[in-house]
């Protein structure tokens, strides 16, 4: 990095054996070479990635009463780095410390760096407080922040990383390049475009032309915030001044298609990329398989895996991940399971994700058993398990039956450390709910409470149905009271379960507030709801409310089926209002749905039983008008004639 250009020999690998030639030489005719040879020899060995014999140089060097300086300590530190060997440069550091000779900036922009991508954040962020603090020994300059800058964007913290670069500026260091880039680049992880767009523009005014990776960065920002078209002119603009775009940046426009759902151009630009002599790689096949399988078309996948084997691209564990993924969208089972097959026949590791995905798509195609099986596989290949796989095995072993399973589960994965997620307790509670065991479902949803996991709309019907199934309706009305203390918004799963537990307790102001809040979404209620709502009410006796209720169901255009109109006319019957009881019927042939012979026989019944002569004679008269209309032969006209 901040080494003299002296030491970086374009030919390196040959500058290095021309080197190690000319120290044996030297040595035979008793030339001691002196430490500007050995550097400049370790040097070349090191930028060649001959991380191995650059130490053995190094040990020579010292063996032949040649002391180390600070250049060969920061020659051989950034050898380390060059042959990404991290905890050794590390140790070796450790070691210098010990010595008379005192880092320099460059020393500790490489132990940062080796810090950085051991993922020992704190402490890399230490040395850059002390450089700071001790700004005349070792002053933090641009490598130093930028480094800084790049730890922050890789652990997600983007607010940092663009603290960073601000203190930056103010320190008066102008950023080059890979500032400049880490920034876009942070911004664009996140998608946040009008960021990435500003800098990138800042860049410019600045005088610093933007790069390859420039604008690779500004285009996945757009393609992560949903704006494609504007990926692909960044990418257009980048052709027109001059810079030819590299795989990754490819791979990126390829995702900013594929993840939006147009996979048609995301096949597009594959082609285009090998028009342009570019092979695709195996990133460039992950990304368009987890695009088809967004776009759930299965043709698809089969066609990208054709390609990739057509072009020799062998798959790895990621690659395999999507292609399992977007088989089990799709629907896919069988394939997914041969594809899972080949994976393993072709010995590629599956990991965690792979486990996840497989686990979790069984549970969707309700194939409890499978995810089960690929369960018991993963644990004996002892890949450690995910939050995710541990919700989905909970949920696999209720609906298994096996609620015991379902508990040791729960408690493994907290005893694993995992906290679990208002997911996991969900599932658990549900788990409860099938088990009709309220009282462990409410401690669940305690516990919840107690380790700061908010509930939400699912979580509390889960454990209103678990109430209601354990005829325990008031406390159903006492989770409604939580939920609007919370602010958690009724849905219909929560409106269902109030409907059930007020019509129990005969909680006719609760079953009225429900019918105002239903109103306001009605054209989204479903008919399950409905009628469980209508059964409600008829059932208080409120058939007026009840018939006032259905005319707003009906004229909003709200989907009815014949389990509603049964329900309206089983009511009407019980409060003896035939004239309603007929009324509907000449509803049902309006909207063209034929009632049932029940529902003739149950109001010609009632005429006969206790309508008296009167209305018996109106009642079978109209009845027998819908009859011929409808042109439906009941049992009972056939009785009464
Ligand atoms: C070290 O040796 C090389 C080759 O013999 C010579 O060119 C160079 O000037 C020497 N450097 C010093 C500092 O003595
Ligand atoms: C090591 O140096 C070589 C030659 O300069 C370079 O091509 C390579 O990318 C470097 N490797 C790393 C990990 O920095
Ligand atoms: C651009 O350059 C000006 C003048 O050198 C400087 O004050 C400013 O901080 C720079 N801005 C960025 C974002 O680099
Ligand atoms: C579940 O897995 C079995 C065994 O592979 C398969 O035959 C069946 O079709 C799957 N069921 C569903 C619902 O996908
Ligand atoms: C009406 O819809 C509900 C909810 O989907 C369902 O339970 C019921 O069986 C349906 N009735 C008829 C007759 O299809």
């Amino acid at each position: 990095m901040a080494l003299g250009k002296e030491y970086h020999g374009r030919h390196a690998p040959c500058f290095c054996v021309y080197l190690l030639l000319f120290i044996t030489i030297s040595v035979r005719i008793d030339i001691p070479p002196n430490r500007s040879t050995y550097n400049n020899l370790i040097n070349a060995c090191g930028s060649s990635g001959n991380w191995r014999e650059a130490l053995k140089v190094c040990k020579e060097m010292t063996e032949n009463g040649v002391g180390p300086d600070l250049v060969t300590h920061n020659i051989v530190l950034s050898a380390y780095k060059n042959g990404s060997q991290y905890t050794k440069a590390l140790s070796y550091y450790e070691l210098m410390k010990g010595t008379k000779v005192r880092p320099d900036t460059t020393t500790l922009n490489i132990v940062i760096h080796c810090l950085v991508k051991l993922e020992q954040y704190q402490k890399a962020v230490e040395i850059f407080n002390s450089m700071r603090e001790k700004r005349s020994e070792c002053i933090p300059d641009i490598v130093t922040f930028t480094t800084i800058m790049h730890m922050y964007s890789v652990s997600g913290q983007i607010k940092n990383c663009e603290a960073v670069f601000n203190t930056m500026l103010a320190e008066g260091l102008k950023p080059n390049i890979v500032s400049y880039n880490t920034l876009v680049g942070a911004y664009a992880s996140r998608g946040m475009a009008q960021e990435a767009l500003s800098i990138f523009d800042k860049m410019k005014s600045n005088g610093t032309r933007p790069d390859v990776v420039s604008y690779t960065s500004l285009l996945n920002a757009y393609g992560r915030s949903e704006q494609p078209e504007r990926a692909m002119e960044t990418f257009e603009q980048m052709k027109r001044n001059k810079l030819k775009p590299n795989l990754v940046s490819y791979n990126v426009l390829i995702d900013a298609y594929g993840s939006n759902g147009l996979l048609d151009k995301a096949v597009q630009v594959l082609r285009e990329m090998e028009h342009d002599g570019l092979q695709p790689n195996v990133v460039t096949i992950s990304t368009l398989l987890a695009a088809s399988g967004r776009c759930c078309q299965k043709v698809n996948i089969d066609s990208i895996l054709t390609a990739a084997k057509m072009r020799g691209i062998e798959l790895n564990t990621v690659a395999y991940n999507s292609a399992l993924g977007s088989y089990l969208n799709a629907g896919e089972y069988e394939k997914a399971l041969s594809l899972y097959k080949l994976m393993r026949k072709k010995k590629v590791m599956p990991d965690s994700v792979t486990y996840n995905v497989l686990i979790s798509g069984c549970c969707r195609m309700s194939n409890y058993s499978e995810a089960l099986e690929f369960l018991d596989e993963m644990i004996a290949l002892k890949i450690p398990l995910t939050k995710e796989v541990c919700s989905s095995a909970i949920c696999a072993y209720t609906k298994q039956g096996q609620l015991a399973k379902s508990e040791s589960m729960f408690s493994m994965m907290k005893m694993e450390g995992f906290q679990p997620d208002v997911i996991a307790y969900t599932t658990m509670l549900n788990a409860y709910s099938v088990g009709e065991n309220w009282e462990k479902a409410f401690a669940v949803f305690q516990e919840m409470e107690l380790n700061g996991v908010l509930p939400d709309a699912i979580a509390c019907s889960a454990l209103m149905r678990s109430f209601n199934r354990g005829c325990q309706p008031d406390k159903v009305l006492l989770v409604a009271d939580f939920m609007r203390e919370r602010n958690i918004p009724f849905t219909e799963a929560v409106l269902f379960e109030l409907v059930s537990a007020s019509s129990i307790l005969r909680d006719w102001r609760m079953i009225t507030e429900i019918t105002t809040t239903m109103e306001a979404s009605l054209p989204y209620v479903s008919v399950g709801t409905l009628n469980q709502l209508l059964h409600s009410i008829g059932k208080s006796g409120k058939t007026e409310t009840m018939i006032k209720f259905f005319y707003k169901v009906v004229t909003s255009g709200t989907e009815v089926n014949l389990t509603t109109y049964s329900v309206l006319l089983k009511n009407l019957l019980a409060s003896g209002n035939w004239r309603k009881y007929i009324e509907v019927l000449e509803w049902m042939e309006d909207g063209r749905l034929q009632p049932s012979s029940n529902m003739y026989d149950d109001i010609l019944f009632f005429a006969q039983r206790s309508g008296g002569t009167e209305n018996a004679a109106v009642i079978k008269q109209r009845v027998e008008s819908l009859r011929k209309k409808s042109g439906h032969e009941t049992t009972n006209e056939l009785l009464w004639r």
